[in-house]
């Protein structure tokens, strides 16, 4: 279709019923002017198609398909491939099913262990989410299917979701919380945004000009339309000047009347609205363009590949020789988890599952016992089910204890309280521990647990909640079948109370203060030199790597220049095994508080027992700058930066050094209070000042005789001189200091 020519000759009524869904999964159909309607559909770990009654919080049927690991089981694969190829899968599927987009991926910060929605996200890194977020919507978009990345943005709890404010800095803003949707823009093309649900500094995101027009599409150059939560609209009129496009769910209290009437009473320039009209039009045009409903699927497959994805996704926590398990020991499974394991999160990701393969069942043939150790719903029959377990460890080789977040503890909507396991749980582990020296725990759940029993267990292998197969990639797992590949994509503490939002999160009254401000994850616990259970990056492997040769293509660089880096990785165990090579940058001695290293780089690598391979990554001005708000952009500053390579963030392998030069200036607004410091960072200060000392001479006295404290004292003294004592001093008069100013700003 002309869409140009169709907006002219649509109705204003048309056009603003366009800007509302038709029911609760449908964008409005206009059969005057042959305007099909598209579905869309939550996702993103599955397809959540619902055939019969709507609603957004899990509840209703949807149909029955496969579930896939969830965003924070994926992103410990640290695997982009797995990424996109799981998207393709999914395109597949709403090829098959006629639907136009699906709804995610979910790219907010994990600001805190407690968000109950955090099993939907990816990181704690910016990069990481971006780069993952990335390759999900390229595979999904590669079949034809929208993504719609969500909930833009800062978007970082369940408590007051609807309608609290995250009030935070500009720096921490684009520093932490939008590179995610940036990448998910600029590099991930994603053509749907689905902005939250809650305010920024006070703005709601479905209204906020900032957000969704200045930063959005005028900075990154968005072309995609966007989408609001569902339900999320309070001003409607609003919405639209602020770059607002679609409000869903539609047929509701129905907004189309408000919008013709603040056109016609000229509260909105019907111009907005046919830029709104024109990127929804684009989105349906597209999806009738690129229409395959005769795509047939392979369920059966496609459960596999949850089942593979799992294996990928799982991090070994710890291994004192216990794992792989020797299938010819006596084991015996522990927990109601290996009968029936935690899997997915609760809420509008949730999938219709048709059937689960629990550990137990993986396991048939391998003759391991089982004992149910606890039951999550009936907490008076736990008593009896854990003197059966521990009879059952006590006569095994070694007890596997499956354990985790019982379904309850986290879900869209609400927020954990703590970052416990159940206490039964916890004290069946303790006691089982104390009759059996072998305890491997293996654990289910989206988001870190605190681990009170950490010492008494030999093994620890966490699932996350990788889908519907989980069960199997587990068993996999134990008996070294798989050899665990995924590393942690958020830092474990070993208490919540350690968490810098810890004082900040919920937020009261729903104001959330994000007081942290850039400092959340690792970047905090590295700058505070805190001790964490487990550190972003970190995972172990039934093998070893040994990291060599690092290299750099340049020793300096200019910030509009690339930096090449490249190392060397060896297996140097008897098993294959697959490494995630980490590449953090640092900078040294930064005028601005900076993180001590930043994740800029990662590659996931398989290799092959005594194999040796290349590793190599590229940098650019983005690896090196930081916001600068006086800029209202990145910025590099000149200076030396460190290039480490490591199998974690607290496991650094290889440095390598690389000056440099920034080719910016950031401009300065001088007054009295300026210091010569300050005069010194700009070219124009910096003449003037040797001027000024050319003129008035060095300053007079022995400095060697005055000893090095002195000298340092008389050298901060000067840089930190504000520039009106220079006339205090007399070294200049009021008028002169007037005209420097005035040169200096101009
Ligand atoms: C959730 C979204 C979801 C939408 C539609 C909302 O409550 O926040 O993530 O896509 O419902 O179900």
């Amino acid at each position: 279709m002309d869409i140009k020519k169709l907006i002219s000759e649509m109705t204003l009524e048309e056009k603003a019923s366009l800007c509302s869904g038709r029911d609760f999964w449908h964008s409005q159909n206009v059969d005057r002017v042959g305007i099909p309607s598209a579905m869309m559909c939550d996702g993103p770990h599955g397809l959540r198609k619902q055939k019969g009654e709507g609603d957004h919080l899990g509840i209703n049927e949807s149909i029955e398909t496969v579930c896939y690991p969830t965003a924070s089981a994926l992103a410990a694969s640290f695997d982009k491939e797995l990424l996109r190829e799981l998207g393709e899968t999914l395109g597949e599927e709403c090829q098959s099913e006629d639907v136009a987009m699906l709804l995610g991926p979910g790219l907010n910060m994990k600001r805190s262990p407690l968000c109950g929605r955090n099993f939907e996200y990816f990181s704690e890194d910016p990069y990481l989410a971006g780069e993952l977020g990335a390759a999900y919507i390229q595979g999904l978009q590669s079949r034809g299917v929208a993504a719609c990345v969500k909930h833009f943005a800062a978007n970082n709890q369940e408590t007051r979701r609807m309608s609290g404010s995250s009030n935070l800095e500009e720096r921490t803003l684009h520093e932490i919380y939008l590179p995610a949707f940036e990448a998910a823009v600029k590099k991930g093309k994603t053509r749907g945004i689905m902005c939250a649900y809650n305010g920024i500094n006070g703005t709601f995101c479905a209204e906020n000009k900032m957000l969704l027009n200045d930063i959005l599409r005028d900075k990154w150059g968005y072309e995609g339309f966007v989408v609001t939560d569902w339900g999320a609209v309070k001003d409607r009129v609003k919405g639209i000047a602020a770059g607002l496009d679609l409000e869903m769910p539609g047929g509701i209290g129905n907004q189309d009347a408000v919008i013709v009437k603040a056109v016609q009473e000229g509260r909105l320039e019907e111009s907005l609205l046919d830029e709104t009209v024109e990127r929804i039009l684009t989105f349906i045009q597209d999806y009738l363009d690129a229409r395959r409903p005769e795509t047939v699927i392979d369920r059966n497959a496609m459960s596999e590949k949850s089942g593979n994805f799992a294996a990928q996704c799982a991090v070994l926590l710890k291994n004192q020789g216990l794992l792989p398990l020797d299938k010819t020991k006596k084991t015996v499974f522990i927990g109601e988890f290996a009968e029936r394991p935690r899997y997915q999160g609760a809420g509008s990701s949730h999938i219709n599952v048709s059937r689960v393969v629990s550990a137990l069942e993986a396991a048939r043939g391998l003759d391991a016992a089982y004992a149910q150790g606890y039951d999550v719903h009936q907490e008076e029959r736990n008593e009896e089910l854990r003197a059966q377990a521990i009879e059952a460890a006590r006569e095994a080789e070694t007890a596997v204890i499956f354990a985790g977040l019982p379904d309850a503890y986290e879900t869209e909507g609400a927020d954990r309280e703590n970052m416990e396991l159940p206490e039964y749980q916890n004290r069946l582990i303790r006691e089982i521990a104390r009759v059996q020296k072998n305890v491997v725990v293996v654990l289910h759940g989206g988001a870190p647990m605190e681990l009170p029993w950490i010492d008494q267990a030999g093994a620890i292998l966490c699932m996350y909640l990788g889908g519907e197969r989980v069960g199997e990639a587990a068993v996999r797992l134990l008996f070294g079948e798989e050899n665990p590949s995924g590393r942690l994509a958020e830092t474990w503490p070993l208490q919540l109370e350690d968490n810098p939002s810890y004082l900040n999160f919920p937020g009261v009254d729903g104001q959330v203060n994000y007081r942290e401000d850039i400092y959340i994850g690792y970047r905090y616990y590295d700058k505070k030199n805190r001790e964490v259970l487990f550190p972003f990056g970190y995972g172990l492997s039934y093998t070893d790597f040994a990291y060599g040769n690092l290299q750099l293509d340049q020793e300096s660089i200019s910030d509009r220049d690339t930096l090449t880096v490249t190392c060397r990785v060896k297996n140097t165990g008897s098993r294959a095994g697959r490494e995630v090579v980490q590449l953090y940058v640092r900078q040294r001695n930064p005028h601005v508080s900076r993180p001590v290293r930043e994740l800029k780089g990662f590659e996931k690598i398989s290799l092959e027992p005594g194999q040796e391979k290349e590793v190599r990554f590229v940098l650019d001005q983005r690896s090196f700058a930081y916001y600068e708000e006086k800029l209202h952009d990145w910025h590099v500053e000149s200076g030396e930066y460190v290039i480490e390579i490591g199998a974690s963030s607290r496991d650094i392998r290889q440095s390598g050094c690389v000056q440099v030069q920034d080719t910016g200036e950031i401009p300065m607004n001088f007054s009295y209070e300026s210091t010569v410091g300050d005069l010194l960072k700009t070219a124009k200060g910096k003449a003037f000042v040797q001027q000024m000392m050319e003129k008035g001479g060095a300053p007079s006295g022995n400095m060697e005789a005055m000893g090095e404290g002195s000298a340092k004292m008389m050298q901060n003294m000067m840089l930190e001189m504000p520039l009106r004592s220079i006339v205090s001093f007399g070294r200049m008069t009021m008028e002169q200091l007037d005209g420097l100013l005035a040169m200096l700003n101009a």
